[in-house]
């Protein structure tokens, strides 16, 4: 372990954590620069207990005196601004859903067009709400597991902390936009106990289920805010969002990548297959509407298919975008080899790493 590789890894999850320091304003451009940093892996190998501890310092610090966001302090929700009856704002799609690509849905009279946008976005911040819960779920198992004096116990703590404001706000723009949405399928929410209890089962699966959930979600507010915005309410949820979780997933890659040597071989292989789907899934949960969101937004089943089928190439894309991170960390840690490859193809999540943490792709332009 050298050196210089020990400096890498502080720098970049530390302009992780400055990155959620920044004001509000700057708080995506401040993301990206502070996710923007190569991780140590990328350029060789594992971060040292030192600069791995030195990481988790720098996060716990910067999340317990750096900027941070209160659902009910730091949202103006009554401003007129933030209005979610349509009368002084506008609903659309993002261009980043392959939805707003249809003919039927630029076809459709204005009025229905910005409920079926509404409901669109409400469902997907609603699955963000749900995918954050089995977060806290699976977190505090996590936590449990831990020795005394382990010091990933504060920074996930105080990652927890954050995510229960990201829920508070996550459902109350729903409440306010669109109460009709329902977001995940309810297999998967009655599946969630299961996978809290690889929290202390099999933390480093648990971590990639983490990264499932959080990549997509924090790509597409990425991607929604660099093509600038939405409706404002839903863009100020997301620049804080955004921000704070530039330290989340900075600590979710340091951590597999500090505890990946402990993986034995078979771990690895069997890992490096599973999480592709893993992936996939996620993905497919977030930006794939439920049968109960279609039918509440009236999507006819060839439009449905032709946007969020398999095969369509505006998802297809998006998908693979939503990996690159993921992909990235998984050659790091020896989870995508030639060997577990194919997986990653037959998930539909392959294609080229990032070259570094949010690097902003093309995807549906
Ligand atoms: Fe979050
Ligand atoms: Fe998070």
């Amino acid at each position: 372990m050298g050196h210089v590789t020990d400096n890498a890894v502080i720098r970049s999850v530390v302009g992780a954590a400055q990155a959620a320091t920044g004001v509000i304003g700057g708080a995506l451009k401040l993301a990206e620069l502070g996710a923007g940093g190569k991780t140590t892996a990328r350029t060789s190998d594992t971060p040292s207990r030192n600069a791995y501890e030195e990481t988790l310092r720098t996060l716990s610090e910067a999340s317990a005196h750096g900027t941070r966001f209160e659902a009910f302090k730091d949202i103006a929700w009554d401003s007129p601004e933030f209005d979610v009856d349509g009368t002084t704002t506008e609903w659309k799609l993002p261009d980043i859903d392959p939805l707003a690509h249809t003919d039927w849905y630029r076809n459709l009279p204005a009025e229905r067009r910005a409920e079926v946008a509404r409901l669109r976005l409400a469902a997907i911040t609603k699955c963000g709400s749900q995918f954050e819960q089995l977060l806290l779920l699976g977190g505090t198992q996590f936590l449990m597991g831990l020795k005394n004096g382990n010091p990933e116990f504060r920074y996930f703590m105080h990652e927890l902390t954050e995510e229960t404001h990201h829920i508070q706000m996550f459902q109350e723009f729903t409440n306010r936009a669109c109460p009709e949405a329902t977001g995940l399928r309810p297999w998967l929410k009655n599946v969630f106990p299961l996978v809290g209890m690889l929290g202390t089962l099999w933390p480093s699966f648990f971590f990639q289920i983490i990264l499932a959930g959080e990549e997509p979600i924090d790509h597409v507010q990425k991607s929604i805010l660099r093509s600038g915005g939405t409706n404002p309410l839903l863009d100020r949820i997301m620049q804080i969002h955004v921000a704070e979780e530039a330290r989340h997933i900075g600590f979710a890659h340091a951590w597999l990548e500090r505890h990946a040597p402990s993986r034995s071989a078979l771990t690895r292989i069997a890992t490096g297959l599973a999480t592709p789907f893993l992936m996939t899934i996620g993905f497919w949960a977030i930006m794939v509407p439920s049968p109960k969101d279609v039918e509440a937004m009236g999507i006819p089943p060839e439009v449905f298919g032709e946007a969020y089928g398999w095969n369509s190439p505006l998802l297809s894309r998006l998908r693979a975008d939503c990996a690159a991170d993921v992909r990235a960390l998984a050659i790091e840690t020896s989870l995508l080899t030639p060997l577990t490859r194919p997986a990653w193809k037959l998930a539909g999540v392959d294609g080229r790493p990032s070259r570094y943490r949010s690097e902003p792709t093309r995807c549906v332009a």
